[in-house]
């Protein structure tokens, strides 16, 4: 069982048409770590993550999910499977309006264990105060919490059926600068907790310094720079550097603000 680099893509491929949107990426993942996907609006990150987690096919090319390549399987029966071993945090939270939070941190334990009830609502609870929320929430509804209450309900429901890998998008998004820094830090307390292997879409810079192992910056569908956020940032490539530059962020700072 596990590999040493969860997440592999080899010169993965996407057209929607003749929108050639993905067109030829190759990075890993490595076990326990976190890599930090950036780039501009439209470049095909999202395509991206769900690729990785089984919701869209690649055109060509292979994506190894703990060593298997997913990329030839078509059966529902086999991607549901593979899709079992990931959790995904959307880019809007995406919590289900007329759930209430219980049932919606519920809903992959009802869907895939077979669970009782009793046993389904100590394991929300548990894993809704692990990150900070207490049981005054259960009962209510995504409208009537915070943007940060919604990232952390989503977070949980990815977290549910304990998935090696989880892939965020744009978990910050939408957020002010200390709730941002608060979900940065769940994020990487979740991967150190349960050993995730992270992938996290972000157009937060300062974030890539607080939690990335790696940063991969894609441009146009294609990566132009890898590498840790520092050699993104002070290397040699002017790409990069250039894009990070044009951010405001001062890399030294973003991580020393989060040892506060
Ligand atoms: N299902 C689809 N059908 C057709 N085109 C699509 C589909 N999904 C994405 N695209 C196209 O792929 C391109 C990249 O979209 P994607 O959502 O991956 O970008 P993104 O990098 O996540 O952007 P953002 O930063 O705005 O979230 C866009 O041109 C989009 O129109
Ligand atoms: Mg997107």
């Amino acid at each position: 069982m596990g590999t040493e680099y969860p997440v592999e893509l080899r010169d993965v491929r996407k057209s929607f048409g003749s929108n050639d949107v993905i067109k030829g990426i190759s990075f890993r993942c490595k076990e326990a770590e976190t890599t930090v996907i950036i780039g501009g609006s439209g470049a095909g990150k999202t395509t991206l993550l769900r690729m990785i987690v089984g919701l869209e096919r690649p055109t060509s090319g292979h994506i190894l999910i703990d060593g298997e390549d997913i990329a030839p399987l078509t059966r529902e029966r086999d991607l549901n499977r593979v899709r079992q071993k990931l959790g995904m945090v959307y880019q809007y939270a995406a919590l289900l309006d007329s759930l209430t939070v219980m049932e919606n941190v519920a809903f992959p334990l009802i869907e895939h264990t077979k669970l009782t009830t009793k046993e389904i609502e100590e394991k929300v609870v548990d894993k809704l105060r692990v990150l900070g929320l207490d049981t005054s929430v259960l009962k209510k509804f995504p409208a009537e919490l915070s943007g940060g209450m919604r990232k952390r309900v989503g977070l949980a429901r990815a977290l549910m059926l304990e998935p090696k890998i989880i892939v965020y998008d744009e978990p910050n998004s939408g957020l002010d600068p200390i709730s941002s820094r608060v979900v940065d830090d769940l994020i990487d307390e979740t991967r150190e907790r349960f050993r995730v292997t992270s992938v996290v879409i972000s157009h937060d810079i300062a974030s890539i310094f607080r939690i990335a192992h790696q940063a991969i910056l894609v441009i146009h569908g294609k990566v132009v720079a890898a590498g840790t956020p520092d050699e993104l940032a002070y290397g040699d490539n002017e790409i990069s550097r250039d894009f990070i530059d044009k951010s405001g962020v001062d890399g030294k700072r973003a991580r020393s603000v989060s040892h506060d």
